[in-house]
């Protein structure tokens, strides 16, 4: 018992520099540390018995698919009328294969090299699920939106929301935008942080301005910052299109589109006696009501949980964000554990969703990774194809 003690004790450091190296390497949070640590512990306290039976085997035959799958391959999996959500094939994978490994746990008395390899095995795996379920990559996920008011090219948008000044490794948000070589590229809030700097929203700014016109609307954090109007301008000297309470008509591949943007409700922290945001809206209806106006109409706004208020008007499509996910997600089980303002399992965390016969919402995860660790919740890209 005291060897296998020692053993886990090894197991242990390993898996702390490991957890470092992955910090290190992808920014995975700190949480991560003391989750392995807590993992470890209790393995070698309460389950000295390490699975033997075929578990190397198996995590073997893991790894190959893993190898296989580690691409940004999707399941997509549709609620009618819900949501939908997406998910990488290796989670699967790495779920299946850790169950079937805990199903192979058998009495085993002595300590032999057997042992030794399949915790070492066991050992592999549980990185790779830490890995994958704090994966910090960016998912794209692609939604399409068929109707009758495309009358020639489809039309291609990326959603940006919720990047909190994010500065990404090696250029990945921005390589990620060019490969779809979106039409348009559309942010719905937090784009500016009120704690970090402003210089990864210049950064990213700087090198999407160029790819497609941008059009953007606030978030609660953008009004959390002392210098918000500074902060807004800086994003508009690179050619963003601020829609305060306003909207724009554009031509898109020969297709005209209204897209709308309100403020985010936390305005009127800064702004005395500002209209609630069901003002602005029944406002900014009137307005369009006297275009004569038949393409797509999109709206907005960064918050997903106003979506009853939003039925109510006639768009085609909004597009919020704020919800980052729910933070914590479980494939097939829970499509977010919590999120401001909607609390526990929220509704909207992310995804697409129908209102109405004729207005769908879509809500992006975000794509914040400094902030509270994503357990299964990778940021996201969304790639919207209105056809
Ligand atoms: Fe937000």
């Amino acid at each position: 018992m005291q060897n296998i003690r020692k053993f886990y004790l090894v197991f242990e450091i390993i898996s702390i520099l490991l957890t470092i190296f992955f910090y290190k390497l992808n920014k995975i949070s700190l949480f991560s540390i003391f989750l392995t640590s807590t993992f470890y512990y209790l393995v070698a306290f309460i389950l000295p018995k390490i699975p033997v039976f075929f578990t190397g085997l198996i995590a073997f035959i893991m790894l190959f698919i893993f190898m296989l799958t580690i691409t940004y391959t999707h399941i997509d999996f549709e609620i009618p009328g819900k949501y939908i959500f997406s998910i990488n094939y290796f989670y699967i994978y790495i779920l299946v294969i850790f169950i079937l490994s805990i199903l192979t746990l058998i009495d085993f008395e002595k300590f032999n090299i057997l042992n030794i390899i399949s915790g070492i095995c066991l050992m592999c795996l549980f990185f790779i699920f830490l890995y994958f379920s704090f994966n910090n990559r960016i998912n794209v996920v692609n939604y399409s939106i068929e109707t009758n008011k495309i009358m020639n090219k489809d039309i291609k948008i990326a959603l940006l929301s919720d990047t909190h000044s994010t500065i990404y490794p090696n250029n990945d948000l921005v390589n990620d935008i060019k490969r779809e070589k979106p039409d348009l590229i559309l942010l719905t809030g937090d784009i500016i942080d009120d704690v970090a700097s402003i210089k990864g929203t210049d950064i990213l700014m700087e090198k999407i301005k160029d790819i497609a016109p941008i059009y953007y609307c606030t978030g609660n954090h953008e009004y959390m910052a002392k210098d918000y109007e500074e902060r807004i301008k800086s994003l508009e000297s690179y050619g963003v299109n601020y829609l305060n309470d306003e909207y724009k008509i554009i031509d898109i591949n020969g297709n005209k589109i209204l897209i709308s943007g309100v403020n985010d409700p936390y305005i009127d922290t800064k702004v005395k006696n500002y209209p609630s945001i069901s003002d602005r809206l029944k406002e900014l209806e009137i307005e369009c009501a006297k275009e004569d106006f038949n393409g797509v109409k999109i709206l907005l706004s960064h918050r997903p949980e106003l979506y009853d208020l939003y039925s109510n008007y006639d768009y085609d499509l909004v597009l919020s964000g704020h919800a980052h996910g729910g933070q914590v997600r479980i494939p097939f089980l829970m499509n977010g554990l919590i999120a401001p303002k909607q609390g526990l399992f929220p509704k909207f965390a992310g995804g697409l969703y129908t209102l109405n016969d004729k207005t769908k919402m879509i809500v992006s995860r975000g794509l914040s990774i400094e902030a509270l660790p994503r357990i299964f919740d990778p940021p996201e890209l969304v790639i919207i194809t209105l056809k």
